[in-house]
């Protein structure tokens, strides 16, 4: 563990106290000026330290600071993280690092051209999301790779309701709800090797709403933050909670225990829904001008690639089944 974060775990245990800068030294086996410079150091990044002459420092709020060293020392797996202060977009950034063959956690406290599916953007605030990307380089093939991004939200769900006690639920594809709002969003990229056909890099995008913050009105509607300003839970805990579990899942990859997680946790499976997807509505038989209206529908599965299995309530392939593939459709609960 570094000094730093040592440190910040000794003031932390002691916050009612004052701790000598000499008890600091002792403890991490490093001179009085080391403390201070390490003290100033952590200052500086954001931590708020109080220091009382003759007395020694305390620790008043750690502010929420992105810390790498926080973040990977609790990942027990191979990884690089790199955390800065503002990128137009963590998945852009890590697609500019050539060797991912260790994986590469990019944690940007600030997006200015945060992206989401479909070419939409994903408002990314300072300060108050995570603003998270995983690159790396798979060893298996399409196949697996397609439900990189089911597996991806499984993980951040899991990783949510650990750090932050909530239950968030998924909804299909790759969007996490809390009470019926969009909490976070996740964006799955590839690079491929057309001459080898081996994928070269999976990029793996996660944008979750972490604390109150002026919205856009647009979204005000239909996205929703974990926390108030209180700040009940850190962004590095939760960035190093959704890569612990997004490593495990990779490492003990089981396509059928992942499935069944996905959709026991889902939030539309047996419900009626909304099929937003022009080429669809032309084959049921919709005229030309109301191709852009919802097409009513039941969600009743998700199938072994990840693919939404839906039927049919409306128009000529009524009670007609069809598995929907990611990326090409917006589904919405029929009564949103
Ligand atoms: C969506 O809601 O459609 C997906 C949103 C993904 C947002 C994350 S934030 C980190 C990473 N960088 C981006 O530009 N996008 C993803």
């Amino acid at each position: 563990m570094s000094t730093r974060l040592s440190l910040l775990e000794i003031l932390n245990k002691n916050k009612s106290t004052y701790i000598s800068g000499q008890e600091l030294a002792d403890q991490l086996g490093i001179s009085r000026n080391s403390v201070w410079k390490a003290i100033k150091k952590l200052q500086e990044q954001g931590y708020q330290i109080d220091s009382r002459p003759a007395t020694g420092y305390r620790l008043v709020s750690s502010g929420d600071v992105l810390s790498p060293d926080y973040i990977k020392e609790n990942i027990p797996y191979p990884c690089r993280v790199h955390v800065v202060e503002k990128t137009d977009s963590t998945n852009n950034l890590a697609k500019t690092i050539a060797d991912c063959s260790t994986p590469q956690i990019i944690v940007a406290n600030e997006q200015t051209g945060g992206r989401g599916r479909l070419g939409r953007t994903f408002h990314s605030p300072a300060g108050a999301g995570l603003y998270m990307t995983v690159a790396f380089q798979p060893d298996f093939g399409l196949d697996r790779a397609m439900l990189t991004t089911a597996m991806s939200a499984v993980a951040a769900a899991r990783a949510i309701e650990r750090v932050t006690g909530l239950n968030p639920k998924i909804k299909w594809v790759n969007d996490i709800y809390l009470d019926g709002k969009k909490v976070c969003g996740i964006l799955t990229e590839a690079e491929s090797n057309f001459e080898t056909g081996r994928i070269e890099k999976i990029i793996v995008g996660i944008g979750v709403n972490c604390f109150e913050a002026s919205m856009p009105e647009d979204l005000n509607d239909i996205a929703t933050y974990l926390a108030g300003p209180q700040k009940e839970f850190s962004r590095n805990e939760l960035a190093a909670a959704i890569a612990c579990e997004f490593f495990d899942m990779l490492e003990n990859f089981d396509k059928f225990s992942m499935l069944r997680e996905y959709k026991s946790r889902s939030f539309i499976l047996g419900e009626q829904i909304m099929i937003f997807n022009p080429a669809i509505a032309r084959s049921i038989g919709r005229p030309e001008n109301r191709l852009s209206e919802g097409i009513r529908a039941r969600a009743i599965d998700i199938d072994e690639n990840g693919g939404l299995v839906i039927e049919f309530l409306e128009g000529r392939r009524s009670r007609e089944m069809e598995t929907l593939t990611t990326g090409e459709i917006t589904v919405r609960r029929a009564y949103d």
